[in-house]
């Protein structure tokens, strides 16, 4: 990571970025939290402005706006997207309006943060990729929200990879386990449902452990061999509003049309071998994305239940000395640090959306392209997309598309 352009202004004089946001649930939560507080912590170049929320019903997406900081409220973000006083265009909402809110908002001259996973299929993530980069020669930006990579021990793995300290990589080994669908009562929310979704655990979990794994191996995967398991086929139909992970089931059932687990393994352009599990039935796992990297000349080991922390392995080190340490990663001169508290004082899972709302207020202040892009992220749904092929047959080994 760069070291970010210091302005030193009073925030005042700075040029706002003013941010319109389509949904307010989960993602909606944790990025209003990363565009009201990234300005507080950091010395950017422009000052984020919270100027628009946009929902479908008028008076909840108001109560959102007035709770989360945000000056306006709309209710169709076609509307959102015509104002000329809104710079960036935010989206949250399910896959299956990615594209569509995405493609409008650039084509407008917005600039644009997607949540992941970018698409709900090859074709629209193709677009997507397309439109981003005729836009960023237009001077617009276009970011995909793979937040993990903004966990400041996650951004040192990276560094220390790009330095050269593991040497030629072995092995990258991922899982990413949950357990909130482990009761067969829990209701068939938006996430099992293909058409609103595009996958299960694969698009869900999958989609943040291939990125978090490409981008720490600074390579990409080839090719996967796949297993895809749908444990649950029936669920109660839920009530009422659902936001994230929660819901209330009502009367009649409905059928889970995406994966319950996908577990593949994955070969690098390199030669470096990858293995994957993403499932939300690891009954007991809250969030456990877990990652080791293993190279010629040492190992990396990160779990995001344990954030502040980054595990490694030097082995150029006498045996007798040798083994896994811990790098309590508070220090300022550890990536973002230098913005936030004493060394010691650790941080949470929401800093990666200021995290991100950082990067993002630079790359559209100095004209960058953004990481992760939108060409990353058609690249992660070309690796989803194998996987679902090999999947359907028998595990077959099957290159990801160029
Ligand atoms: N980066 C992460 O760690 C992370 C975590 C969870 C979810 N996500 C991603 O964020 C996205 C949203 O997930 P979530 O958990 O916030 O879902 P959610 O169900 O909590 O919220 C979705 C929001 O979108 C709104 N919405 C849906 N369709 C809309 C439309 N057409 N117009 C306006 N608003 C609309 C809903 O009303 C709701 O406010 C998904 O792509 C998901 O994969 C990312």
């Amino acid at each position: 990571m760069g070291q970010p352009q210091q302005t030193d202004r009073p925030e005042a004089d700075k040029p706002p970025l003013r941010v319109g946001m389509v949904g307010y649930a989960f993602m909606g939560t944790a990025h209003s939290q990363g565009w009201r507080t990234v300005g507080r912590v950091f010395d950017l170049p422009r000052r984020p402005v919270l100027a628009a929320l946009c929902g479908r019903d008028a008076t909840a997406v108001r109560a959102a706006a007035d709770r989360h900081g945000w000056a306006s409220a709309e209710t169709d973000w076609r509307a959102l997207i015509a104002r000329d006083d809104i710079d960036l265009v935010d989206i949250c909402t399910p896959g299956d309006s990615h594209a569509e809110i995405a493609l409008a908002a650039l084509a407008a001259g917005k600039h644009v943060l997607c949540e992941k996973p970018l698409a709900n299929t090859v074709a629209e993530a193709e677009a997507m990729a397309r439109a981003a980069e005729a836009a960023y020669e237009r001077g617009q930006v276009a970011m995909v929200g793979f937040n993990y990579r903004r966990v400041p021990a996650t951004a040192l793995a990276r560094r220390m990879v790009a330095e050269g300290r593991l040497g030629a990589l072995r092995h990258v080994r991922v899982t990413y386990l949950q357990d909130w669908l482990v009761d067969p009562q829990f209701p068939l929310t938006w996430r099992l449902r293909k058409e609103i979704a595009g996958s299960g655990s694969l698009g869900d979990l999958g989609a943040h452990i291939v990125d978090l794994a490409q981008h720490l191996a600074g390579e990409d995967l080839a090719g996967v061999s796949a297993l895809t398991e749908t444990f649950v086929r029936e669920r109660p139909l839920p009530v009422g509003a659902t936001s994230g992970l929660s819901a209330v089931s009502a009367v009649g059932t409905g059928q889970v049309t995406v994966d319950d687990a996908a577990l593949f393994t994955g070969r690098f352009a390199s030669g470096a071998l990858a293995s994957f599990e993403a499932t939300r039935y690891a009954t007991g796992r809250k969030n456990a994305l877990r990652i080791e990297l293993n190279g010629e000349h040492g190992s990396l080991a990160f779990d995001l239940e344990r954030l502040n922390e980054l595990y490694y392995h030097d082995g150029g080190e006498p045996g007798a000395r040798a083994g896994f340490r811990r790098i309590l990663v508070t220090e300022p001169d550890h990536p973002y640090l230098d913005a936030w508290w004493p060394p010691g004082h650790g941080l949470g899972y929401e800093h990666t959306f200021v995290h991100q709302a950082r990067d993002l207020v630079h790359a559209v202040a100095e004209g960058s392209r953004p990481e992760p892009s939108f060409a990353d992220g058609l690249q992660v749904q070309r690796v989803l997309a194998a996987v679902e092929e090999s999947a359907e047959k028998n595990s077959v080994y099957t290159p990801v598309a160029a």
